[in-house]
């Protein structure tokens, strides 16, 4: 009976116990470079939601459940209740910015939230000030602030990051931290030989060499100090041999890049549908208009190739044309990004997306996204910082590096060398589940159920 129930059965046997889990004690403290419009929007809905008067929609972490066993069991708990994830209550902030604005300042700023929510969290935001910032024009040229730390080279300003990690964490009392980047876009740069070891990375901080980004310095800090880094946007920062070596080494893992919110999240929704139904594709235009920060910082060609490269990839590994070349083997992919001032965080994305059918008749499909991005970034924020600790609390996971069941809150998700990521939501979030469930020693869902059937 057992050997035909792991045949036919949709769900496959646990290992036995499931991953040794630390238990967590104390204040869990979120560090972020980069007190923008999603760093408030984050911080101010965690404040709102702890004090009942907001939901935290979008949220998996806080809404979502997690079907465990067979269909005829009904057994689906909420994810928090599954896996010991820190509560919102047990969250600390502080942040970085190369502006002086504490988060209150900075979120009237962003423009995201209404005045008068932001005033109903205002004592709480107001306390958090940003510590000086670790910044370079090269890397941002749109950007130019007073809030930033000087340092004889690269190396001196990791290590004054450094004081600061272990001031926060002294200060806030927390027992454990996590460093999620939610700072502006950097100029793209190729991976080089500074970036292959930690040893060359080290010196290249020393020799102040000009291919070691500022959000590499907050990672190296952060990954010395023992912490774990997500990276927000689609800078490099620790998609590099010298990053994973050192997550591995000090047991911090690591996730990245760039939320998928907005027009990648939609894309990576509708593609993994035409491809299941075997529907060819011509051609993808995305377009939008957006008027905050953000899109100021990507009116730089430097920036912009940094994001446009992110985005860019996303189709082609889910369509993969090289196994369906009648289907995907020509489309043309374009992406735009026009900083339009009056929008602010209220983004609009268009899409044309040129599909075939049966016999190669064209069809064509129109979205109009009128999006906020910050609103969808928060809970990814929130969700990466939770799962960045229960992941850094699991023997099985805090020596790994790259924490892949992560990549659904990605559009660029890192992987080992020589794997291509998983761009499809739908096999993302199967896999994020079947991680929580392996975890806990419960069954993998295979799908497959025809037990039910005998
Ligand atoms: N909003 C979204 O949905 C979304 C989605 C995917 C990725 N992102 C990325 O997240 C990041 C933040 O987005 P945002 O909308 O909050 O942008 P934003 O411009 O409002 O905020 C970025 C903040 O980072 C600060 N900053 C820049 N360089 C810094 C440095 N070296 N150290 C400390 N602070 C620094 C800026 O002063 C600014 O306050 C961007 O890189 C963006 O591309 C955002």
């Amino acid at each position: 009976m057992a050997k035909r129930q792991s045949v036919k059965s949709e769900v496959r046997p646990a290992h036995s116990g499931g991953s040794e889990l630390k238990a967590q004690k104390g204040k869990l403290g979120v560090m972020i470079p980069g007190m923008g419009a999603v760093a408030t929007t984050f911080v101010a809905g965690v404040e709102a939601v702890r004090k009942g008067i907001a939901q935290p929609i979008g949220s998996l972490t806080q809404m979502g459940t997690i079907r465990l066993g067979k269909r005829t069991e009904g057994r689906s708990p909420k994810v928090k209740e599954f896996v010991p994830l820190a509560g919102l209550d047990d969250l600390v902030f502080t942040g970085w910015d190369i502006f002086h604005d504490d988060m209150y300042a900075a979120a009237v700023n962003a423009g995201v939230l209404e005045r008068h929510l932001l005033d109903e969290v205002k004592p709480f935001l107001s306390s958090i000030q940003p510590r000086s910032a670790v910044f370079d024009r090269n890397y941002v040229k749109k950007l130019d602030g007073p809030n930033v730390k000087q340092g004889k080279n690269k190396m001196d300003l990791a290590e004054q990051v450094r004081a600061d990690i272990r001031d926060f964490k002294k200060s806030s009392g927390a027992s454990r931290l996590i460093t999620i980047w939610c700072g502006s876009t950097e100029s793209f740069i190729r991976p080089t030989a500074a970036h292959e070891t930690v040893k060359s990375l080290e010196k290249a901080m020393t020799q102040n060499d000009e291919n070691i980004a500022p959000s590499m310095i907050y990672a190296y800090a952060s990954l010395m100090e023992g912490v774990p880094f997500a990276n927000g946007a689609p800078n490099l920062t620790v998609d590099i041999p010298a990053m994973h070596e050192l997550s591995r080494r000090n047991q911090a893992p690591i996730c990245g890049k760039d939320f998928k919110t907005g027009q990648t999240l939609i894309k990576t929704i509708l593609a993994p549908g035409f491809k299941a139904r075997m529907i060819g594709l011509n051609g993808w235009f995305s377009t939008n208009i957006l008027g905050n920060r953000d899109g100021e910082v990507l009116d730089d060609p430097g920036s912009f190739k940094t994001k446009e490269e992110s985005k860019l990839s996303v189709l082609e590994h889910i369509l993969q044309p090289e196994l369906y070349p009648e289907l995907y083997g020509h489309f043309t992919h374009k992406v735009r990004i026009n900083y339009y001032p009056p929008r602010g965080d209220n983004k609009e994305g268009w899409d044309n997306i040129d599909i075939f059918g049966w016999l190669g008749y064209p069809m064509q499909i129109k979205v109009d996204f009128l999006c906020r991005d910050s609103i969808l970034a928060a809970p990814i924020v929130l969700d990466l910082v939770l799962f960045l600790d229960l992941a850094q609390r699991s023997v099985e996971l805090q020596g790994i590096g790259i924490q892949e069941w992560l990549s659904f809150y990605f559009k660029s998700p890192m992987t080992a060398p020589g794997l291509y990521p998983e761009h499809d939501l739908f096999i993302q979030l199967m896999k994020l589940k079947n991680t929580l469930r392996h975890l806990r020693g419960e069954e993998l869902i295979t799908h497959l159920g025809l037990e039910y059937y005998d």
